[in-house]
């Protein structure tokens, strides 16, 4: 059942080709330039005048919630606000009838996450929801959504299920800001082209599984990690920083990366190793300097970068290459070594990685 591999969490990391291909299936035509996803079309008009998106989520559906904000200001010029389900259902937010709600979960059965979109129902809100598991509480509870088609998730953390995530919220991204003007052809077609090949890259990214798997012998017993990255890589950092605690139990923080001279910088010695996702976009110098901060404090710096930069090559200890891809949807791509990272430090350490203790594969309980 584990399909050759040793654990569930490496089988699902592995299938991401095919998972984020299933889920483009038949919704994404980038020859044709089109996108066809019925829960959107069918409510295109709310979505369209939504004066506010927010999405709600836990854990690392809510890293992809946090992603999609930045993607969806930037194409559908919509404000987004991402919340912690957990603090939404018990304070007393401000909902308008017609306020769009985005409840992001890979089980569908998370209790804080189907509370809250309860209550911000009865308030008037339309709940759109990207679930995994067909037919769960949330799925049911939406008044309309779209499945992430990344089949069962077994291993405790989320992998698979959040590239699909990412990749769901992209297509949406994408329609809405076409539909609504604010993105115009051009920039369009070549987003819908780089989201369809991200399939055909993501096994060029698995392809560092064995470097990666030495530089797991190399950091594991590191007692902290940090994890930085900007824009649309921030969420990133806090998803490897997640993995991370989950598998290995390494305490680990995920910063925004010019976040760290405002204190977490004090942490740094030349025990800390800092792992930086830095792929080459719009923030490629401002990361390098972080880069130089950090190197300058002594600190081991791993990077996440694009195939065949040498600047940042030169300057950190150690690399992880993947594939180059516009920065919107480069995360699918800059996640991987993020979960390889921390399933192979966890079996370094000798841990339970499908199963890691205190948790739960859905939290059903508040
Ligand atoms: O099933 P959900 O997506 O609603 O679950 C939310 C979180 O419990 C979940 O993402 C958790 O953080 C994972 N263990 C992360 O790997």
């Amino acid at each position: 059942e584990k399909g050759g591999y040793d654990h569930f969490m490496l089988k699902e990391i592995f299938e991401q080709p095919s998972t984020v291909f299933d889920c483009l299936r038949g919704r994404v035509d980038a020859a044709n330039g089109t996108i066809t996803m019925a829960g959107v079309e069918a409510n295109i008009e709310q979505l369209k005048n939504a004066q506010r998106i927010l999405i709600i989520a836990c854990g690392t559906s809510w890293h992809a919630g946090l992603l999609a904000e930045y993607i969806i200001e930037e194409l559908c010029r919509t404000p987004v606000e991402v919340e912690y389900a957990s603090e939404f259902r018990y304070r007393n937010p401000v909902i308008h009838k017609g306020d769009v709600i985005i409840a992001i979960s890979q089980s569908g059965e998370t209790a804080d996450t189907l509370v809250a979109i309860e209550k911000a129902k009865e308030q008037g809100a339309i709940i759109f929801g990207i679930v995994n598991v067909v037919g769960s509480s949330i799925a049911r509870a939406s008044h309309a959504g779209a499945y992430t088609h990344a089949g069962p998730e077994i291993g405790v953390a989320s992998t698979k299920a959040f590239t699909a995530q990412l990749a769901v919220l992209a297509i949406i991204a994408l329609k809405l800001g076409y539909e609504k003007g604010t993105l115009d052809n051009k920039r369009f077609l070549h987003l819908l082209n780089e989201l369809e090949a991200i399939p055909e890259k993501i096994p060029a990214a698995l392809n560092q599984a064995e470097a990666i798997k030495q530089l797991a012998y190399k950091y594991k017993d590191a007692r902290d990690f940090l994890y930085l990255g900007r824009g649309y890589n921030f969420p990133i950092a806090l998803e490897g920083a997640l993995k991370l605690k989950e598998i290995s139990y390494i305490h680990a923080e995920g910063y925004p990366a010019a976040e760290m001279k405002h204190g977490p910088i004090a942490l740094v010695d030349e025990n800390l190793p800092v792992v930086f996702i830095a792929t080459r976009d719009s923030y490629h110098e401002k990361i390098i300097s972080n880069i130089q901060e950090i190197k300058a404090r002594k600190g081991k710096v791993i990077a996440v970068i694009t195939e065949g930069d040498d600047v940042i090559t030169q300057m950190a200890d150690d690399v992880i290459v993947v594939p180059a891809a516009d920065e919107l949807v480069a995360p699918m791509l800059s996640v991987i070594p993020m979960q390889l990272l921390a399933y192979y430090i966890g079996v370094a350490k000798g841990l339970d990685v499908d199963k890691p203790r205190n948790l739960a594969k859905s939290v059903t309980v508040e």
